[in-house]
């Protein structure tokens, strides 16, 4: 259980550049909800991401994760928590490591430090096996420089290491926004299958309305460093990408993003 208790960030405080990014934020996320997180750029929704994961300091508020208070644990330490996926693919992997080194990488950095052989080769097929089900055939290249992935074959290995520390909460900022249309499904197809067979927690900031409504079992949006709805429940299975739009053309700064969606 993840819960955010009226967190305020102010960046530039008290200058011209004073920005309220969060403002008295206050949040539960059960263990094993799928939360999808939406909201015009500037609305706070990454520098939410960055307090969970301690990238950014609150002003004010608490953080706790399964009953831990980790509003001051250096951003290392949750790291080993929290689980990140960003929107540049270039972030998760390392370039010039082949995927097998990659991996390895993501296991020392797991809880699981110090590993044996045993369990190193037991979380090497376990990654194995998971890459095999997406049927992209990576399991085929895990010798290969991730240098030479495309953009969506290293969102997908970034997303299974990201599991294979078996995270108490996964984040990911617009994972596939940077990707073509059809490894950005593939990508959501994983991230929906992963979610699934692991009984994951996840926060998913999205800008496609559809993602928001097709993923997870509840809906944030946000604005202006407030959370402004949140839906869960018999509201959120009914709920569209056009109640979503309505929505944000009822919000001052949101008439643009609505625009985009509709043209898009
Ligand atoms: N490190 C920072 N320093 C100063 N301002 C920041 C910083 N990070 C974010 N901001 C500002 O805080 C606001 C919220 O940003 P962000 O959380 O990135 O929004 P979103 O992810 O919803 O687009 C924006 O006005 C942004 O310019
Ligand atoms: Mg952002």
């Amino acid at each position: 259980m993840l819960e955010l208790e009226r967190v305020s960030v102010t960046f530039n405080a008290e200058t011209a550049n004073e920005v309220r990014a969060l403002r008295d934020i206050s949040l539960s996320v059960p263990d094993g909800q799928f939360i999808t997180v939406i909201g015009s750029n500037g609305a706070g929704k990454s520098t939410l991401f960055n307090v969970i994961s301690g990238a950014v300091e609150v002003d004010r508020g608490h953080i706790h994760l399964d009953g831990q208070d980790i509003t001051y644990q250096p951003e290392h330490r949750r790291s080993h928590d929290i689980g990140r996926v960003f929107q540049d693919p270039r972030l998760g992997t390392c370039p010039g490591l082949t995927i097998r080194e990659n991996l390895s990488l993501a296991a020392i950095h797991g809880r699981q430090a110090g590993l044996r052989r045993d369990v190193k080769q037991a979380q090497e097929a376990w990654f194995i096996e998971q890459l095999e089900q997406q049927h992209l055939g990576l399991e085929q290249r895990l010798d290969a420089d991730v240098a030479l992935l495309s953009g969506g074959q290293r969102q997908a290995i970034t997303l299974v290491m990201a599991t294979l520390i078996k995270p108490k909460l996964l984040l990911l900022d617009e994972h596939t926004a940077a990707l073509d249309p059809n490894a950005a499904e593939q990508v959501i197809a994983l991230t929906q299958a992963q979610a699934q067979a692991h009984d994951l927690t996840v926060i998913m900031i999205t800008h496609s309305m559809q993602q928001a409504c097709l993923l997870g079992d509840r809906v944030i949006m946000m604005n202006d460093g407030q959370i402004v709805f949140d839906f869960s429940g018999e509201e959120r299975k009914n709920l569209t990408p056009a109640d979503l739009i309505a929505r944000f053309h009822s919000l001052d700064s949101g008439a643009e993003l609505a625009d985009r969606q509709l043209l898009g």
